[in-house]
């Protein structure tokens, strides 16, 4: 059997992993970290374009918080991180990536509670290219998705690596040939298994869903209210209900892997006239241009 690094990882790719550099397939965490066994980790991904980190701050913002949430430390101080990831992305001559962070509580003997003389977290870093040309066709097409029951925990505001249910969930989104999932909760949607929902209704409203333990606080759905409230355009935080989503006008995802990716079906059933929209593509622009995406 050929090894990871060998049939996966192009060959020169580096991780970052508690202080070292290794080649991507050789990088590993002790096998009694806390991530591992017990999922006590946190996680931050962000996009790498033109050698440049898209919304740096506010990713290193809510990976702090995140790790206030379940009393883990900063593995080091946000400027010794901040030169790791710009090392990183040097070593791996990549200039359009997606960064993985990663910080659980370290490594100790099997117990739920953690022992009180608890070494230092576990910090991975890894770079790895985006797929621009699929980016760029689901942007220009649009994609499907298809809705499944929120079977998550009460706490999805903290970006934690405990992602069973969101990836059970894309996968029955991916078997019925659905890019997402959109999770629902009482009739409402939540999010997408790793991205954030949106809908412009009839009338020309943009919603998404507001800011609770329900939802994931993305970072590009914050920077994609910014523009839309600086470009005046009606905007509402609030709960959306499946009947709503399905007699939308327009539909689109955000994320760090796609910012305004349009929703052109749910659940096979087209959104408006099943094609992307143009709010969602002006949304799209106004996001590049602020964060410096476009280049
Ligand atoms: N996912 N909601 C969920 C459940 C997510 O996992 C993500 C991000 C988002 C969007 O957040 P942001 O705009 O900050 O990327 C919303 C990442 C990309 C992932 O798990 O790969």
């Amino acid at each position: 059997m050929k090894k990871w690094s060998e049939s996966r990882a192009p060959a020169g790719r580096y991780a970052y992993v508690n202080g070292r550099y290794l080649r991507h397939g050789e990088a590993c965490v002790h096998v009694e970290d806390r991530g591992l066994q017990l999922g006590e980790a946190i996680y931050e991904v962000c996009n790498l374009r033109h050698g440049r980190l898209i919304d740096e701050e506010p990713h290193l913002d809510r990976m702090e918080r995140s790790l206030r949430e379940i009393a883990v430390a900063m593995p080091l101080s946000r400027a010794a991180l901040k030169s790791v990831m710009r090392e990183l992305i040097a070593r791996n001559r990549i200039k359009d990536g997606l960064l993985y962070i990663q910080v659980s509580r370290g490594a100790a003997k099997r117990d739920h509670v953690p022992p009180a003389n608890m070494g230092r977290p576990t910090l991975i870093i890894t770079l790895r290219p985006q797929d621009l040309a699929g980016l760029e066709k689901r942007m220009a097409q649009g994609v499907a998705v298809s809705t499944q029951p929120d079977i998550r925990w009460g706490r999805r505001d903290i970006k934690t690596t405990n992602l069973l249910p969101n990836v059970m969930a894309k996968v029955a989104a991916k078997k019925k040939g659905a890019f997402e999932a959109w999770l629902v909760e009482g009739g409402k949607i939540t999010e997408g298994s790793s991205t954030n929902a949106w809908i412009v209704t009839a009338d020309g409203e943009i919603v998404t869903r507001d800011l609770s333990s329900a939802i994931l606080a993305g970072v590009t759905r914050k920077l994609i209210l910014e523009a839309a409230a600086e470009a005046q355009m009606k905007v509402s935080e609030r709960a959306f209900t499946l009947e709503e989503a399905k007699s939308a006008r327009e539909a689109f995802i955000s994320s760090a892997t796609g910012a305004c990716v349009p929703v052109v079906t749910i659940d096979d059933a087209p959104v408006g006239d099943g094609r992307p929209g143009p709010l969602t593509r002006r949304l799209g622009t106004l996001y590049a241009r602020k964060t410096g995406l476009e280049g």
